[in-house]
């Protein structure tokens, strides 16, 4: 059986994409297809390689019951072949990883592309805010993700290839 890989790019890989993947994961595994897509996240960044989610994402997170695992890498060269989908969280984070390979490929969309309130927009940099900048994009992603999951299910059949 063929398995989808969809990773989640930020900035630092510990706000927006950890958040991004948590939510997601969490969704495919209540849709019960945990055996036909894998989630990762990625940074662009290296500044913080190894260390857990900010804490800000982990409470909001918690606060709408989903778990988070996940110790932040950066994105790299091979992730173009790994991965299946690439969401960046915005413009910048798309740029970054753009401008590491001559061509471009399909399956790099903005996270927000599925965004059925503003498409396209970007997911906001909440690393200098409050904890409402964490709640605010917990909704972006949210809504984004049902819509992603809803596209990954109708582009690969996946409920019929579970009958
Ligand atoms: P993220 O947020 O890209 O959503 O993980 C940030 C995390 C760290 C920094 C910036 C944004 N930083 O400058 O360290």
């Amino acid at each position: 059986m063929v398995i989808i890989k969809v990773l989640f790019v930020c900035l630092g890989n510990i706000c927006r994409s950890p958040m991004a993947e948590a939510i997601f994961a969490h969704l495919v595994r209540q849709k019960e297809l945990d055996n036909d897509i894998l989630t990762d996240s990625a940074g662009t960044a290296s500044y913080h390689i190894d260390n857990q989610p900010d804490h800000r994402t982990i409470i909001c997170l918690r606060k709408n019951n989903i778990l988070v695992n996940h110790h932040a890498r950066q994105f790299i060269m091979n992730d173009f072949d790994e991965f299946d989908y690439i969401l960046p969280m915005d413009r910048n984070n798309l740029e970054d990883i753009l401008s590491l390979r001559k061509h471009s490929k399909d399956g790099i969309r903005l996270m927000r592309h599925f965004d059925p309130l503003e498409k396209n927009a970007e997911v906001p940099d909440p690393y200098y805010g409050g904890s409402e900048g964490f709640d605010t994009i917990f909704e972006i992603l949210m809504r984004s993700s049902e819509n992603l999951l809803e596209h990954l299910i109708d582009t690969h059949k996946l409920h019929d290839r579970n009958k």
